[in-house]
């Protein structure tokens, strides 16, 4: 495997992360995950300005230039021959020795590494069984930060339960999943949790917005409560790796007919002509 170590593209042993990252010490940095369809990296452009969001709103300088980190991103691919799987990316504030406040002088670490990953079309297809789990996180749910405990204990909790993700909710109120937003329908309307203080605004769910308008569907950004997610005519998580998965159970009650609905398998369809698009074009 070849990493992207700050300006350098080399094989992993000759990497060298410091005991002394304040990513280790305090999650103090911001992240990607960046699909790579057919070779080609998808929706490049929206993540690396949330990365440069999520930089500025922990005030950390990014010393490279988008077009420099896309070239960099796309040698990373090309060195590695993915054709499909995920680019993991994270920025740190840098080394120094520990210390809460911010070190004076100090360069942030850039790693990005691939992660190969397949569509995961059964859970596609079928729809998973999602449970409740209460959102406990801070309250700058927008920033993409290293720290994910309280998402890892969410994730844990739904894999115990025999369910595939948790859906976080702040009393009654949904905001998204533990990896993912959720979507709901009600009628001919497609909802989402509005993008937030409260939620990550997902590179898929604004795609997946977007995609809605050009079908005709109609959407609405507003919160919903766990009472109407359950009620909904239809429900689906979106992310980068999962794409539209739709949710056919919560905590044993079923969401609609308990299958994926109509408005969920045109938007996927829609979702996939995308993608075959962009690996079109690379052929
Ligand atoms: N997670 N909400 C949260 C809390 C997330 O962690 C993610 C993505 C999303 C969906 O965002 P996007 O559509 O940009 O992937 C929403 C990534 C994939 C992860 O941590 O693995």
């Amino acid at each position: 495997m070849h990493v992207l170590w700050n300006d350098q593209l080399l094989p992993r042993h000759e990497v060298h992360i410091d005991l002394e990252d304040r990513a280790y010490q305090f999650g103090d940095g911001v992240y990607e995950v960046i699909r790579v369809y057919g070779g080609q990296l998808f929706l490049l452009n929206p993540h690396l300005d949330r990365l440069v969001r999520s930089a500025r709103a922990i005030r950390l300088d990014l010393p490279w230039s988008l077009p420099q980190l896309a070239h960099r991103l796309q040698e990373l691919v090309a060195a590695n021959r993915l054709v499909d799987g995920a680019v993991y990316l994270q920025v740190s504030r840098g080394v120094a020795p520990r210390a809460h406040a911010f070190p004076r002088a100090i360069q942030p670490v850039l790693v990005a590494y691939p992660l190969p990953a397949s569509r995961p079309t059964e859970a596609q297809e079928r729809g998973v069984r999602a449970t409740f789990v209460e959102d406990i996180r801070w309250l700058r749910c927008d920033i993409k930060s290293l720290n994910l405990l309280p998402n890892v204990l969410a994730k844990e909790a739904a894999v115990e339960r025999g369910a595939q993700e948790a859906i976080l909710h702040r009393g009654e109120t949904v905001t998204e999943g533990s990896a993912s937003n959720v979507f709901i329908v009600q009628g001919r309307v497609l909802r989402t949790h509005p993008a937030n203080h409260l939620i990550l605004d997902g590179i898929t769910r604004r795609f997946v917005l977007d995609l809605a308008a050009r079908e005709g569907i109609s959407t609405v950004e507003a919160p919903f409560t766990r009472e109407e997610l359950l009620s909904a005519d239809e429900a689906f998580f979106t992310s980068t790796m999962q794409e539209i998965v739709p949710i056919v159970e919560v905590d044993g009650r079923p969401i609609g007919a308990g299958v994926p609905g109509p408005v969920t398998r045109r938007l996927q369809q829609a979702f996939h002509a995308a993608v075959q698009a962009v690996t079109q074009q690379q052929v």
